[in-house]
């Protein structure tokens, strides 16, 4: 891994304002991150303490879905949108950890991201593992841009994690998951987590208007029914949407405030 610290920043990264992908790197231990990153997710831990315990949990929510999904399920191939910097435990080493066949794309719309993305490559078979450089939303693009490492005619399982909640329009989020799944057959899963109000995480509310002026991308939480509006027409898997914390967590997980869900296409 290329260490920010003391290699130039890549081109089209800006390192005058705080991104979402490298302060969430921050916040997991990482080190893919620049002075401006370390500051504002410092000063976001600051009013909202619990900040890294939900990006923790989001992570580690990740492996559980990719593990069920992947196992019980049957998955070969994921689609993870909003992928975020390679990180311990991303959803192609998941996966082939329990299915080794499994075709993963990539999809980020951050130059770091995509500066980053032959890390996130390396070591896997030519033509299983592709890195997208596209827009959220824009997922017509992705689905074509996917169809040359993924049978879209067979399951997939679509990842957005943290990241609907970067598209501020809660009809164009909502056009974008329906958009993906109506392409994808039956059997085909959506896998989410979003930050919301209503699980508590105090100084949560502060900590977004915060963000909002000093970060980028702009953030929004959502409610229980507009989380719930993402997964209309699927089939929730057990338990349902919870805090991502309590999707088949360990038991006595502490609560964050990020609603999980995993949804099957019937
Ligand atoms: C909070 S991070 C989550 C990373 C990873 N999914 C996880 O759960 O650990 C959100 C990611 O979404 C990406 N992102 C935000 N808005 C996006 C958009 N409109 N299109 C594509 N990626 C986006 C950010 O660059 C960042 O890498």
């Amino acid at each position: 891994m290329t260490d920010p610290r003391t290699t130039p920043a890549p081109e089209g990264v800006r390192t005058d304002v705080a991104h979402n992908a490298r302060v969430w790197n921050h916040w997991l231990g990482g080190t893919d991150n620049h002075p401006v990153d370390r500051a504002v997710g410092d000063r976001v831990t600051a009013m909202y303490p619990s900040i890294g315990e939900v990006a923790r949990a989001d992570r580690a929510f990740l492996g559980r879905a990719v593990r069920y999904l992947a196992g019980e399920a049957g998955i070969r191939q994921f689609l993870d949108i909003g992928t975020g910097l390679p990180s311990a435990g991303n959803t192609h080493e998941v996966a082939r950890r329990t299915a080794p066949g499994c075709r993963v794309v990539y999809v980020d719309n951050d130059p770091a991201v995509l500066a980053l993305a032959r890390t996130l490559l390396a070591g896997s078979q030519p033509g299983t593992t592709e890195y997208v450089d596209a827009d959220a939303r824009d997922p017509e693009r992705i689905l074509r841009a996917s169809a040359s490492t993924l049978d879209l005619e067979r399951p997939v399982a679509v990842m957005l994690l943290g990241i609907l909640n970067f598209v501020l329009d809660t009809d164009e989020a909502r056009r974008i998951v329906r958009t993906l799944m109506d392409a994808l057959p039956s059997g085909s899963h959506v896998v989410l987590t979003h930050p919301t109000l209503e699980l508590g995480g105090e100084g949560n509310e502060a900590a977004m208007r915060f963000w909002n002026e000093n970060a980028t991308p702009p953030i929004t939480a959502r409610t229980r029914a507009e989380f719930a509006a993402f997964l209309t027409g699927l089939d929730p898997v057990d338990p349902g949407i919870v805090s991502c914390a309590h999707w088949r967590g360990e038991p006595g997980a502490v609560r964050v405030a990020q609603f999980g869900a995993v949804a099957r296409k019937p």
